[in-house]
């Protein structure tokens, strides 16, 4: 199983957009848990699994959508994790609001050989925007790899997530072409 922690500390930048749309886009091909890892909206649940890896599960992914805020459930997330995928709208704010994330993922990843892979996945972008300046040394300064596929700005995302489906079955195909392109890079990813 690949457990998959979608997480920054940051409100409202996509984690849990990211988190259904590419659990409906890897069911399709394979077993999915997409879990609500906020201990506020899954007590029960994620509880049963923060102290320990879920190894007994039986599903090829786990899909961990963290909250927002300041909490452990995040670095508990990072503990369990085999990649970490960090979702940022195009601005450096949102990439220094991973921070903690980061030194998590990173001390981890020293005393694990490598483990959990992880990546900022930029977010909401406009059309044709290339990262500035800004955004660029923020995420340079973190020192962790950006996919190069993202989600634009669309508002099929908003639509799928209103009616708890997703851009994979809905009638925008750009949309869905970007979850597919960051299915296959997480795919690339996974240890
Ligand atoms: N690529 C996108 N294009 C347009 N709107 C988007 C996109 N991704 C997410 N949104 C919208 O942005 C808002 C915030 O997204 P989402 O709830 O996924 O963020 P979040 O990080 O999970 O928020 P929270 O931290 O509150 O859990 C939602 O209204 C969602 O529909
Ligand atoms: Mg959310």
């Amino acid at each position: 199983m690949t457990v998959v922690a979608i997480v920054n500390q940051k409100g409202g930048v996509g984690k849990t957009t990211l988190a259904t749309n590419l659990a409906w886009s890897l069911a399709q091909t394979a077993s999915v848990l997409l879990l609500d890892a906020d201990p506020q909206g899954s007590a029960r649940d994620w509880g049963h699994f923060n102290t320990s890896r879920p190894e007994n599960l039986r599903y090829d992914w786990l899909i961990l959508d963290c909250p927002p805020g300041v909490s452990n459930t995040s670095a508990d997330a990072v503990r369990v994790a085999d990649v970490v995928l960090i979702p940022a709208k195009a601005s450096a704010f949102d990439v220094w609001a991973a921070t903690d994330i980061v030194a998590a993922v990173k001390a981890r990843q020293q005393s694990s050989n490598g483990i959990p892979r992880a990546a900022f996945v930029i977010t909401m972008a406009k059309p044709r925007t290339i990262l500035g300046r800004q955004i660029d040394a923020a995420l340079a300064e973190l020192g962790l790899p950006v996919l190069n596929s993202r989600t634009s700005d669309r508002v099929a995302y908003t639509h799928a997530g209103n009616e708890g489906t997703s851009v994979i079955e809905g009638p925008d195909s750009t949309a869905r072409d970007e979850i597919l392109a960051i299915r296959r890079e997480l795919e690339q990813l996974t240890p």
